[in-house]
């Protein structure tokens, strides 16, 4: 009996770093278990907003799969797809448009911002992004969609795109619930971990001597501890390093004794660091090493992704049958 239908996608504009495998990857893996029906899907039409080559969105679309059946996400038990290899998602997004007023796109926070950031590129799939969305959430009739605090208002108009088609139209999509398990993972410099802000981010593939190189020298802490004997304040004063122990560092007791060593000085922050970059290894190496397995099985990926694909199809084509039925769309 599938319980919860759990589908969350990624956009192709780079390959993942360690901030989206702690906030995002992990949690699609645990999803897999507890029978729920899980959906990942590579977001390759939405990547046509912002990336237009095409030998590079080719390239990521296999790379980033290789990243998420390394971070443990199987096959055998999840739909793995490229949106595009599903012709009913747009379909499915057109339908839907005709009934969503163009007003309520143009006030989601993140159209705005990519507005006012870049005035002179604002394109129809820019302001439709959100409907595609839907149409990826509601397609599959998601019932749990992981995401970032970022993408909450697209998932909202997924939400009621849904009732109020449900309404027009009688029982045809369940309503998906968002889930705030998907973390901010902080940065070097206690930002977020993101792709754009290179220097905060930690590569998924670097060398674990890289990364503890980084932590040395950038890892931002506590600015009031000048001398290793100044005490510090982990909750509040160390914006990267701390809060990373305590998503990563295995168990509460590890974290609080490091909590403790700190605002009593028992600890130096280049030790401090140093731990937490043995627990980025310790989920990191084994990523990689599968990783490494993977690197020239780029048949495999594409395999994976038709074989999803087909899947994916058979599942979402069922409720675009019904949508087009109830809107009058007839297939001679
Ligand atoms: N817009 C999402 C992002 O930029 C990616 C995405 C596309 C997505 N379709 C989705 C996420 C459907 C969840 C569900 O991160
Ligand atoms: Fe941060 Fe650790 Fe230094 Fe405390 S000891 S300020 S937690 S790096």
């Amino acid at each position: 009996m599938v319980t919860e239908t759990v589908l969350s996608g990624i956009r192709a504009t780079g390959r993942l770093h360690f901030g989206n495998y702690i906030g995002a990857v992990r949690h699609f893996v645990e999803h897999q278990q507890g029978g729920n029906r899980c959906m990942y899907f590579v977001a390759d039409l939405h990547t046509l907003t912002t990336l237009r080559n095409p030998e590079e969105l080719r390239g990521n679309v296999v790379e980033i799969v290789k990243d998420y059946l390394a971070a443990g996400l199987n096959p055998e038990e999840s739909v793995i797809y490229a949106q595009s290899s599903v012709p009913e998602i747009p379909e499915l997004a057109l339908l839907l448009s005709m009934a969503q007023p163009l007003g309520e796109l143009q006030r989601i926070p993140t159209f705005k911002e990519l507005v006012r950031k870049n005035p002179d590129n604002v394109t129809l799939g820019l302001v439709s992004y959100p409907v595609l969305m839907a149409a990826d959430i509601l397609g599959p009739q998601a019932t749990i969609v992981p995401v970032g605090e970022d993408q909450k208002p697209n998932v909202e108009l997924a939400q009621n795109m849904a009732r109020r088609f449900n309404d027009r139209f009688g029982p045809t999509f369940a309503v998906p619930k968002t889930i705030q398990e998907m973390v901010k993972v902080p940065g070097l410099g206690g930002g977020k971990m993101g792709k754009s802000e290179e220097t905060e981010a930690v590569g998924i593939n670097m060398s674990i001597p890289e990364i503890r190189q980084l932590y040395i020298q950038r890892g931002i802490t506590d600015p009031a501890r000048v001398r290793a004997s100044d005490p510090g304040d982990p909750y509040n004063n160390c914006l990267s390093v701390y809060p990373l122990h305590e998503m990563i560092t295995s168990g509460e007791v590890e974290t609080r004794e490091i909590a403790n060593l700190c605002r009593t000085a028992g600890i130096g922050c280049v030790a401090c660091k140093h731990r937490l970059v043995d627990s980025i290894a310790r989920i990191l190496e084994p990523f990689q090493e599968r990783r490494l397995e993977l690197a020239d099985k780029d048949d495999y990926v594409r395999e994976v992704l038709h074989d999803g694909g087909l899947r994916a199809r058979e599942i979402i084509k069922e409720t675009v049958e019904k949508v087009r039925d109830k809107m009058g769309i007839v297939v001679y």
